[in-house]
């Protein structure tokens, strides 16, 4: 029997991801965002509090990258999300690259993509930042045999907000599209 728990944002678990943006005087500044989206084929959503450091770089540079994060970076990575380029110098806490398009790479993420924003719808004090991917960089040994991103090889770490806590993937449970075939012929 479920219990019906009230009006809880319960879309959960999401990628977390370190966001990487470059500010004036070309200074580098990271933070955690694990509101995070797909919108269509080609395009991504970020949702960043309005009162974020981060912001003043995004709105005038209108680009960022979008770094997943493994377990052998997750305390850095999550150190991003307490702290506030405002206050501490965060630019020091990963070696890096700057990408094609300008923006900083984690040489320990093990794909990061380029994106630059295109629209940005405001709700409920969030700046949620529509985005067209410029590049994706992928490390070698985690792409498939055909050039794609094999996830069970990433495993991107996923983040849940109920109880702050962090979730390990990897695991393949099922081929898309086969599964369901083989189902709707036995049913
Ligand atoms: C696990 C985790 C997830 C977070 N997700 C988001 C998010 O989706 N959007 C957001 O605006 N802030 C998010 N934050 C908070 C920011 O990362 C945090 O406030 C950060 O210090 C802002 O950095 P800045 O002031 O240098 O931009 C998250 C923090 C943590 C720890």
């Amino acid at each position: 029997m479920k219990h019906n728990i009230g009006q809880k944002l319960a879309l959960y678990p999401t990628p977390a991801t370190v966001v990487g943006t470059v500010g004036e005087g070309g200074k580098v500044n990271w933070l955690l965002v694990a509101h995070v989206g797909i919108v269509s084929h080609s395009k991504l959503l970020l949702s960043v509090h309005s009162a974020h450091y981060s912001v003043k770089a995004i709105d005038a540079v209108k680009r960022f990258s979008v770094n997943i994060i493994d377990e052998s970076f997750l305390a850095a990575a999550d150190y991003t999300g307490t702290v506030s380029g405002a206050k501490v110098d965060k630019s020091g806490l990963f070696d890096y690259h700057l990408g094609e398009a300008g923006m900083p790479i984690i040489e320990q993420s093990p794909l990061a993509m380029e994106c630059e924003v295109i629209d940005t719808y405001e709700i409920d004090g969030f700046k949620n930042y529509i985005c067209a991917i410029l590049g994706t960089y992928v490390e070698e040994d985690k792409l498939d045999e055909q050039g794609r991103p094999d996830y069970a090889k990433l495993k991107p770490v996923l983040f849940e907000m109920p109880t702050y806590k962090y979730l390990r993937t990897g695991d393949v449970v099922g081929d898309c599209m086969k599964l369901g075939k083989a189902f709707g012929e036995n049913k």
